[in-house]
C-alpha cells in the first residue's frame, strides 16, 4: 500500500501535504525543494515542464505555456494543442500538474503515492468537481475525496484551536474567492453557509494593475503593451504581480518596462492600487455579508475570522475584514499551505478503515466534519401549464450528504415519458441557471391521467456529486434513476485514453 496525500490544486499555486510519523500534517516539498508549486505547464516538444521553471518561461514562451487552467475546469474546451496535434482539455492539463506532484511526493517518500484528497473551491459546481476528480484519475491517482477548500482550511485550523465558536473563513486565492461560515462545537465542525465567486482572485487584481500601467505608458506617449504581442503581455503580467506583492509591504513601488526600445518607469502607490481594485474587494465584501446573513447570524456572533489564500496578504483585505467583524483577523497557519494540510488530515482519515478514523487521525480533536452544498439543485418544469421555469428541489447550503424529493404532475393523459432537465442555480428564470444534465425517463404504466403525481428525488453524495431518482408519486413505483450525464465532462472512454496517454507522457 502506498502513501496518501492531500493536494491543494490551486489556480496559481499547488501545495501538498501528508501526515508525519507524529500524526501532524507536514508540507511535502517538490523536487526543487519548494513548499508550493506554480500551477504552470510549459510544453517543449513532447515534454511537459511543470512548476517554477515553467512559470519563469511564461513571459518568453507564452504560446507554449498554460496557466490558470483551474478557471476552465468543467468546461468542454481545448486549452492547448501539442506539437503533435493533440488537443488537451482542462482536466488533462491539471492531470499533468498532478502527475508532477505525485512523482515529487514519491521522490520525497521513496515509495509509491497512489491515493489523494484533492481540494476545490466550495463554490465549484458539479461539472468542475467531476473534472477535478477526472484529472486525478488521469494522473493515476485514486481520488479519495474532492474536498472543499474552506473546509480543509478549517480542519487544519480546528486541529490547533479546539475551542468552540463560530468562525468565518475568507479565502482569496489566485483565481477564486470563497467565503464560508462554520461552527465548531467541541469536536465537530459544521459548515453553516458558503458563497463565493469562481472568477475572482489575485489574477483580477493583477489585471487591474496591468491596465493601469499600460494606460500610464500610453499617456506618456508610449505604445500600448496590452495591444502588443503575447510575450510583452506576459512580461507585464509578471511584473504587475511582483509589484502587487511589493505593495503588500511597501507604500509604493515602480514597474520598469521597455517597449520598442523606450524605457518606461511607472510608479504606483498602494493607495492608487487600492483605489483601482476597490470594486473587486467590494465584491468579496458583499459575498461575505451575504453568507453571514444566510447563516442567520450577525457579525457580532462571528467569534473569529480566518484568512486563507495568498491574496489575503494585501492590507486592504485585512482592513475590510476587521471593519466588518470589528475584530482582528487571524492567520492561523501559513495561508497558502493550510488547505493542503487539512486535505492531508482528511486523506489519512479516508484511508483508514476505522469508523472513528477522523478522531483517531486528529487525536480526538475532530470527530466529524459536516459540509453543505454551494449550489441549489432543481429541475425544469412547466408552471401553470405555460411557463418553463426552474424549480429548486435541494436549496443551496443544505447539509451534505442530502436528498430531497419533490412532487410534480404529468402534463397530459397517458404520458409515457418525461424529459428531465436537472439544473444548478437559484433563479426561477431558466436563463440564469445551468442545465447540468438531462435524461429521458420512461413511464412504464399506460393510461395514467393528466396530473398524475411524479416524485423527483435529487441527492448529493458526500462529494457533492449528483444523483437523480424518479418514482410514481402515488404508488412509489420506481421509474428511473440516473447519475447525471454531464454535458461538460469526459466519458469513460475518453478518460481511459487520456490516462494511457499521460502514463506515456514525460512530465518534469
Ligand atoms: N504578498 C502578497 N501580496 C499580495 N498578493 C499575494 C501575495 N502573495 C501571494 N499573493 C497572491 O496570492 C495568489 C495566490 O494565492 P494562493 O496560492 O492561495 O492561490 P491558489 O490556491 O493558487 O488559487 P485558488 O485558491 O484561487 O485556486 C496570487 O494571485 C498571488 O499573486
Ligand atoms: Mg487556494
Amino acid at each position: 500500500m502506498g502513501r496518501v496525500i492531500g493536494i491543494d490544486l490551486g489556480t496559481t499555486y499547488c501545495a501538498m501535504a501528508a501526515l508525519n510519523d507524529a500524526g501532524v500534517p507536514d508540507i511535502v516539498p517538490n523536487r526543487e525543494g519548494e513548499r508550493i508549486t506554480p500551477s504552470v505547464v510549459l510544453f517543449q516538444g513532447d515534454i511537459a515542464i511543470v512548476g517554477s521553471q515553467a512559470k519563469r518561461s511564461a513571459a518568453s514562451a507564452p504560446e507554449d505555456t498554460v496557466q490558470f487552467v483551474k478557471r476552465h475546469m468543467g468546461e468542454k474546451s481545448i486549452v492547448y494543442t501539442t506539437e503533435a496535434g493533440k488537443d488537451l482539455r482542462p482536466e488533462e492539463i491539471s492531470a499533468l500538474i498532478l502527475k508532477r506532484l505525485k512523482e515529487d511526493a514519491e521522490l520525497h517518500f521513496g515509495e509509491p503515492v497512489d491515493r489523494a484528497v484533492i481540494t476545490v473551491p466550495a463554490y465549484f459546481d458539479d461539472a468542475r468537481r467531476t473534472a477535478t476528480r477526472d484529472a486525478g484519475t488521469i494522473a493515476g491517482l485514486e481520488v479519495l475525496r474532492v474536498l472543499n477548500e474552506p473546509t480543509a482550511a478549517a480542519i487544519a485550523y480546528g486541529l490547533r484551536h479546539a475551542d468552540a465558536g463560530v468562525f468565518l473563513v475568507y479565502d482569496l486565492g489566485g483565481g477564486t474567492f470563497d467565503v464560508t461560515v462554520m461552527r465548531s462545537a467541541g469536536d465537530e465542525l459544521e459548515v453553516l453557509a458558503t458563497a463565493g465567486d469562481r472568477n475572482l482572485g489575485g489574477y483580477d487584481w493583477d489585471n487591474r494593475l496591468m491596465k493601469h500601467v499600460d494606460a500610464e505608458i500610453v499617456a506618456a506617449g508610449g505604445a500600448s503593451v496590452l495591444a502588443g504581442d503575447e510575450a510583452r503581455i506576459a512580461e507585464l503580467r509578471d511584473k504587475a504581480e511582483i509589484a502587487k506583492r511589493t505593495l503588500s509591504t511597501s507604500e509604493q513601488c515602480s514597474i520598469v518596462l521597455s517597449v520598442d526600445g523606450a524605457h518606461h518607469h511607472v510608479k504606483v502607490t498602494r493607495e492608487t492600487f487600492e483605489r483601482m481594485t476597490s470594486s473587486l474587494l467590494g465584491r468579496t465584501e458583499s459575498l461575505a455579508r451575504q453568507v453571514v446573513e444566510e447563516a442567520r447570524l450577525s457579525w457580532a456572533q462571528i467569534d473569529r475570522t480566518l484568512l486563507v489564500g495568498g491574496s489575503t496578504r494585501m492590507p486592504m483585505v485585512t482592513r475590510l475584514l476587521e471593519s466588518m467583524s470589528g475584530r482582528p483577523a487571524e492567520r492561523g497557519v501559513a495561508q497558502d499551505e493550510v488547505v493542503a494540510m487539512g486535505a492531508a488530515i482528511l486523506a489519512a482519515a479516508e484511508n483508514s478503515a476505522a469508523p472513528d478514523a477522523l478522531a483517531q487521525v486528529t487525536g480526538g480533536a475532530l470527530t466529524a466534519v459536516r459540509d453543505v452544498t454551494s449550489q441549489s439543485l432543481g429541475v425544469e418544469v412547466l408552471a401553470d401549464g405555460e411557463r418553463v421555469e426552474n424549480s429548486v428541489i435541494v436549496p443551496r447550503n443544505s447539509r451534505l450528504p442530502c436528498g430531497v424529493a419533490k412532487k410534480y404532475a404529468t402534463m397530459y393523459h397517458d404520458q409515457r415519458g418525461i424529459l428531465l432537465k436537472v439544473t444548478e442555480g437559484e433563479d426561477t428564470d431558466m436563463a440564469y441557471v445551468n442545465v447540468i444534465g438531462q435524461s429521458e425517463i420512461r413511464i412504464p404504466v399506460a393510461g395514467l391521467p393528466e396530473g398524475h403525481p411524479v416524485e423527483v428525488r435529487l441527492s448529493y453524495d458526500i462529494d457533492a456529486i449528483i444523483h437523480v431518482q424518479v418514482t410514481d408519486g402515488q404508488t412509489g413505483q420506481h421509474w428511473g434513476e440516473f447519475e447525471i450525464e454531464r454535458v461538460a465532462n469526459m466519458d469513460g472512454g475518453q478518460l481511459r485514453a487520456a490516462g494511457d496517454r499521460l502514463r506515456a507522457a514525460e512530465v518534469i
